[in-house]
């Protein structure tokens, strides 16, 4: 008998062993073993709305649009739906009139990349950018952990940014570059999320997002603008503009997911890489995804963008539409969420918390540190789950910082959950002996 293969962890790729690609998996797994604790915990969308039935319709919808809009004979609707298809996907010039609808932005469908969900575009756009060693993404810190785990996979450096109580600031970003530039590196993009971001639910105001284009057209940088929750607004007033809308210089590569506002299982996201790539060929950067796409996922699973397509359609191409009543969920969770803080804790010394104008996350301050450890008592004691902010970055200033996730939560869990925190943090705060 021969002895069989052991692999020595130093000898796989070092990303493997780095902590960002081991936060999901834990957090995963603790909410796994904790399935009755009230977990604030995932980003989840709220489930209260999917039906079976929908799947089976929309899949028909689609069909039909292929028969009696695109005048595709049986042959062609069965190769369309059932085969290896277009690298780039087939759902391109659906996408292409959502954004123009929902977030006046204007592009060719051919510079749409179809993927596997947001992060396999996150992906693709970081395995491009890296062309030498010298190469480095910043980041808005704290920073999405599908960022930085897709940046070490690609041996891409991340350069953080750090957020301000307000959010990040462009004379900030620039200051980056520059000490990037400095140190013999060269910054490609900066990765950024101004809509209500995961995980701080900071949003970018106008003026920001005016003068970050303008930071990135002086600096020769791309903006990899990454928008889940972009529609998720808590009040009624009307929506800043996405960067990629105010974008006249293709300086935005914007990352598009499909997994909040249709349904995650679909796993469809994309990427708008409208930039011109010169060369022996000119190119734009959507089809050098594509070749990167098509060594990777070969294309997106045509049965996914089919019931994306047909959600779509069902909808007259809207997908605010379509989410209509997703939004007055999430509004309402978030309200419940501030407002059971703000009973609980308004008076408490050293906890505080930050009020998004939308979106799913809050980001509380306790007077403690808050570890995986700490979770993990939560877990068994308190039956309560969070996300330690240390996941999502190395600054010190996370170390006393959790988030809170509302979006898949009833108002009854949400109440219920902020008693289980209330008695954890009074646990933590009491004096020993007192
Ligand atoms: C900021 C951000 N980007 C990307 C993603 C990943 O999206 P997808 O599920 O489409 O891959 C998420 C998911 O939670 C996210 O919060």
């Amino acid at each position: 008998m021969t002895a069989p293969a052991v692999l020595d962890r130093a000898d796989l790729h070092a990303s493997l062993a780095d902590p960002a690609l081991l936060s999901m998996n834990f957090l995963n797994e603790v909410a796994g073993r904790f399935p009755e604790a009230v977990s604030f915990a995932p980003g989840r969308p709220t489930e209260d709305l999917f039906d079976p039935a929908d799947l089976h319709r929309y899949l028909d919808t689609y069909r039909r649009h292929l028969a009696e809009h695109k005048g595709y004979d049986e042959a062609r609707v069965r190769r369309e739906l059932f085969q290896y298809g277009r690298t780039k996907g087939i759902v391109h010039e659906l996408i292409a009139r959502q954004l123009e609808q929902d977030e006046g932005i204007t592009v060719d469908p051919e510079a749409i990349v179809v993927t596997v969900g947001a992060q396999e575009a996150l992906w693709l756009v970081l395995r491009a950018l890296r062309a030498s060693e010298r190469d480095v993404v910043l980041a808005v810190d704290p920073a999405y952990v599908g960022l930085t785990g897709a940046a070490r996979l690609v041996d891409l450096p991340v350069r953080p940014v750090h957020e301000g109580p307000r959010g990040v600031r462009p004379e900030d970003v620039l200051e980056r570059i520059r000490e990037v530039r400095a140190a013999g590196e060269r910054p490609r993009a900066l990765y950024l999320v101004p809509d209500f971001s995961n995980p701080s639910g900071h949003s970018m105001d106008v003026p920001t997002r005016h003068r970050l284009l303008e930071i990135a057209a002086q600096e020769d940088i791309l903006l990899l603008e990454d928008n889940p929750y972009g529609f998720f607004q808590a009040a009624e007033s009307g929506r800043p503009p996405t960067l990629k809308a105010l974008d006249t210089g293709q300086r935005v590569v914007y990352l598009g997911s499909l997994a909040k506002t249709c349904f995650p299982g679909a796993r469809m996201g994309f990427a708008v890489a409208d930039q011109r790539v010169t060369g022996p060929e000119e190119t734009l950067l959507a089809d050098e995804l594509s070749r990167a796409k098509s060594m990777v996922t070969v294309n997106t699973s045509p049965v996914s963008q089919a019931l994306v397509g047909g959600m779509l359609l069902e909808h007259g191409g809207s997908l605010l539409h379509a989410n209509r009543r997703q939004i007055g969920i999430y509004r309402r969770n978030l309200g419940c969420l501030l407002q059971g803080l703000h009973r609980r804790f308004a008076e408490l010394p050293g906890v505080r918390w930050n009020t998004p104008a939308g979106g799913f996350f809050v980001v509380l301050t306790v007077p403690f540190p808050v570890t995986d450890e700490l979770l993990e008592h939560a877990a068994v004691q308190h039956g309560v789950l969070f996300t330690p902010m240390r996941h999502f970055s190395d600054n010190d200033r996370t170390l006393r910082q959790l988030r809170l996730s509302c979006s898949s939560l009833t108002p009854d869990q949400i109440e219920t959950g902020l008693d289980r925190l209330a008695a954890l943090i009074a646990e933590c705060t009491s004096t020993p002996g007192a």
